[in-house]
């Protein structure tokens, strides 16, 4: 659990910086992270609306695929000089970069929803969907507080 924590979040922000040809494409890797974890959560939010049919083992893999993002070290994709403030590319803002443990607190709270999460997605829809609001939490406490809008 302590190691799953950890790892999910940022577990140390390089003290290198990139070559600057590489910076679009660490920013696009770090979107496309991103971007799993939105099309796993699309399967649960869709199902929760009932805009796809419920499905245990399909909510089932969406929850294990969440989870085992979490186990993905995400440094070398925050390297110094890949925030909005460096790149238009990007919604990473700087903040991230000055806050570090703030950033850290967000990630094991995104841990904590996925794992809650992995618990129940294949149990149920309501269940699935009662463990949905804080998981969709998750998620918009960091991004209120580190993505430009
Ligand atoms: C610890 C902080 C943090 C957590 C937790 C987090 N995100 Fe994000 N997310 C970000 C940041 C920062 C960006 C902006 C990345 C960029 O533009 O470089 C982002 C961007 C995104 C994007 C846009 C990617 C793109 O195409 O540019 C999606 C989709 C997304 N997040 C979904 C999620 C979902 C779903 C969750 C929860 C299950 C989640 N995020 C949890 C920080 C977080």
């Amino acid at each position: 659990m302590r190691f799953a924590i950890l790892a999910a979040t940022i577990l140390a922000i390089p003290t290198t910086s990139l070559a600057a040809d590489m910076v679009e494409d660490t920013i696009a890797a770090r979107q496309g992270y991103y971007k799993l974890l939105g099309a796993n959560m699309g399967v649960l939010a869709g199902m929760a609306k009932g805009e796809i049919d419920y499905d245990s083992s399909s909510a089932q893999t969406a929850a294990d695929n969440m989870v085992t993002l979490t186990s993905y070290n995400l440094g070398h994709l925050y390297v110094p000089g890949t925030s909005a403030d460096d790149s238009d590319k990007t919604r990473a803002l700087a903040k991230i970069w000055e806050d570090f443990p703030g950033v850290q607190e967000k990630g094991a709270a995104y841990v904590k929803a996925a794992m809650a999460m992995q618990e129940v997605a294949g149990a149920g829809k309501g269940e699935m969907a009662g463990a949905l609001g804080a998981l969709g939490g998750s998620c918009k406490g960091c991004h209120d507080a580190y993505r430009a809008k």
